[in-house]
């Protein structure tokens, strides 16, 4: 298993030391969680602060998008740095073209499905991406539970992706410790965010490297 930390539970007021400690407790890659106010209930970074972080980390940075118009900001993430900008298909862009547009900056596309939506919602993108992110907590803050009951939506991807011979990596984000990690790897997940689960740790390092062992 991949770990993507999740920068929403750092310290944000001490943003580069934080980004540079979890780089160097063994992260695969950053989770950096994007909210406009209007896609979700909260409001967090956008591009200045993460071009601001890139000196940082040499990890690939994971952008998710929780924004409603991710077509019209793609570019700014690039720039500011991003590896992977993935973006929800419940979002207002159209997403052939935010996902081609993605790719034309030289990132990497995906995109995310909330808890409601079904995983067939992401097969006519699947060999367009680079990686599918499902939500298993309700996009919009770091801390709550997680939801077990997507697990049949990641088994369901995975099976798909298998089937058709592609590499596209699924990533779960959302309420994943040491406690629920078992459950994503069995499903099939490659790549899990964990917020709390790494930030709150006694010993990040530890938890990186337990979630790392699945
Ligand atoms: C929620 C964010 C997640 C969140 C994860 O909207 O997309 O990345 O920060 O945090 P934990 O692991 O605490 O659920
Ligand atoms: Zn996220």
């Amino acid at each position: 298993m991949k770990v993507a930390p999740s920068m929403l539970s750092c310290d944000f007021s001490k943003m580069g030391e934080e980004t540079r400690r979890i780089s160097k407790a063994g992260a695969d890659l950053l989770h950096l969680d994007v909210m406009d106010g209007h896609f979700v209930p909260n409001i967090t970074i956008g591009p200045s602060v993460i071009a601001s972080i890139r000196p940082c980390s040499e990890l690939p940075f994971d952008v998710h998008l929780m924004i409603d118009d991710p077509l019209k900001y793609a570019e700014a993430f690039a720039k500011a740095g991003a590896d992977y900008i993935t973006f929800h298909v419940e979002a207002s862009s159209d997403i052939d073209e935010t996902i081609e547009k993605i790719r034309s900056l030289g990132v990497k596309p995906g995109i995310v499905l909330k808890p409601k939506t079904p995983a067939e919602a992401a097969f006519p993108y699947l060999d367009k991406v680079d990686m599918v992110l499902v939500m298993t907590v309700e996009p919009g803050f770091g801390g709550q539970s997680f939801m077990e009951d997507m697990m049949p939506k990641v088994r369901a991807l995975r099976n798909e992706i298998d089937r058709r011979g592609l590499s596209t990596l699924i990533e779960a984000d959302g309420g994943i410790s040491e406690k629920t990690i078992a459950a994503c790897s069995k499903a099939g997940v490659d790549i899990a965010v964990s917020g709390t689960g790494v930030f709150k740790a006694k010993d990040p390092a530890e938890a990186i490297r337990k979630l790392q062992s699945y």
